[in-house]
């Protein structure tokens, strides 16, 4: 990117048509290098990038496969693609008016060396072109140490990015992934405030809440209510815009099987450790929704609703007599997270991950996938 600007901007006539020739043998080379750019959509506008920006965001992690067929495109905007690139899926999103972005994730100590930074970036927005895609979502979630040179290299990615994005593909979107809460959970202590403001939004991350568990070892909800609220309530003290926040909620639970389940219903887990707390969520799997639906059925327990976290949660013993329990979210707990993004004025609402309900049609199967979509936009 530095070198065709020093081209463009060369200052004599005569060294600019030069220029101008390098310029277009470049970007011949640089296109074809990509295997760029035959549309692969049925139309042709499909392709053109999505610029209008929607009130609501409504941003979706898709993981692959073919479930993006059955998603409610009324609401969503914007679709970070994980999975391997799919060609129909960006056609069909951009029929739809959604954006299609890009994942971008790199080891921080590889790219605090500026020329390794710049090659990224360019090689990310060359993708993103030949692929007709909307921007970048940068998932990176590596710890950092406030002051390190990892941390200034982070923010200068993110600010790097966007510029580039921006600038290259008019209308793209480039957001970052951030957790939970801003101090610095999981050992990431970022530059919250520099990294909002260089980037378009925020997605939070408003799940794996028990990553660090000081207390008791017992198994917890994923995202109890206050404790999500309150860390949004953190976000927007450090006088990060609203509107550039995202509120990202779990499809997904716990499974922790219990050493002990009381008779008040508490279960104690095993003591995982993980960055100097005693125990984990870690001691967990993690459950799609559409498995936990099964699994209410067969459990003991029936869905139990926990009035204090605000979340579900059952029990259920394995084939071999374990006794398990599973905290989850569901509509009633996910709504009103998401009465708090109309309250409060966020930029939106999504989830990890999209794929992970029950798409088989099947008419209870069906209705339970709705309901959770429809959770999404409140109570
Ligand atoms: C540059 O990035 C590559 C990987 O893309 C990495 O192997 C290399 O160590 C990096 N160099 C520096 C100086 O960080
Ligand atoms: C295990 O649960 C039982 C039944 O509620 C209770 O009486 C006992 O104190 C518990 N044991 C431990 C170690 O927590
Ligand atoms: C899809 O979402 C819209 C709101 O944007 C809602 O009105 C509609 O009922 C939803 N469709 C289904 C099948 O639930």
């Amino acid at each position: 990117m530095t070198a065709v600007e020093e081209i463009v901007y060369g200052s004599n006539m005569s060294s600019r048509v030069v220029s101008w020739l390098w310029l277009l043998l470049l970007l011949t080379v640089s296109v074809s290098a990509c295997g760029a750019s035959v549309c692969p959509c049925e139309r042709p506008e499909f392709c053109q990038q999505i610029r209008p920006r929607r009130d609501l965001e409504v941003f979706l992690f898709d993981v692959g496969g073919q479930t993006w067929r059955s998603y409610n495109w009324s609401m969503v905007t914007t679709v970070a693609t994980f999975g391997k690139y799919d060609a129909d899926l960006m056609c069909y999103a951009h029929s739809k008016g959604a954006r299609v972005v890009l994942k971008g994730d790199v080891p921080l100590s590889h790219i605090v060396d500026q020329d390794n930074r710049t090659a990224w970036i360019t090689e990310k927005v060359n993708l993103a072109k030949s692929q007709f895609m909307d921007g970048i979502n940068l998932d990176i979630e590596q710890a950092v140490e406030e002051g390190s040179p990892e941390y200034h290299a982070l923010t200068a990615l993110v600010k790097e990015t966007t510029e580039a994005f921006h600038r290259e593909i008019p209308g793209s979107q480039v957001s970052f992934d951030v957790a939970w809460s801003p101090n610095c959970v999981d050992g990431r202590c970022y530059d919250y405030v520099t990294i909002a403001e260089s980037c378009d939004l925020l997605f939070v991350m408003s799940y794996d809440e028990q990553s660090q568990i000081t207390g008791d070892c017992i198994a917890m909800a994923n995202a109890p209510l206050t404790q999500t609220l309150n860390a949004y309530d953190e976000y927007l003290k450090l006088k990060i815009d609203p509107k550039k926040l995202v509120m990202g909620v779990p499809w997904y639970g716990y499974d922790y099987v219990c050493l002990n389940l009381s008779q008040e219903g508490i279960c104690s887990i095993a003591k995982v450790p993980f960055r100097g707390a005693p125990c984990s969520d870690a001691a967990g799997k993690q459950k799609p929704y559409k498995w936990i639906m099964k699994q209410v059925q067969s459990s003991m327990s029936g869905r139990i609703w926990d009035s204090k976290q605000e979340a579900p949660y059952i029990n259920y013993k394995d084939p071999k007599g374990h006794i398990h329990q599973v905290w989850y979210d569901d509509p009633q707990s996910i709504c009103a997270k998401a009465d708090y993004v109309t309250s409060k004025g966020l930029r939106g609402v999504g989830m990890w991950n999209s794929n992970i309900l029950d798409y088989s049609g099947e008419a209870v199967a069906r209705q339970q996938t709705a309901m959770m979509w429809n959770a999404l936009l409140g109570c």
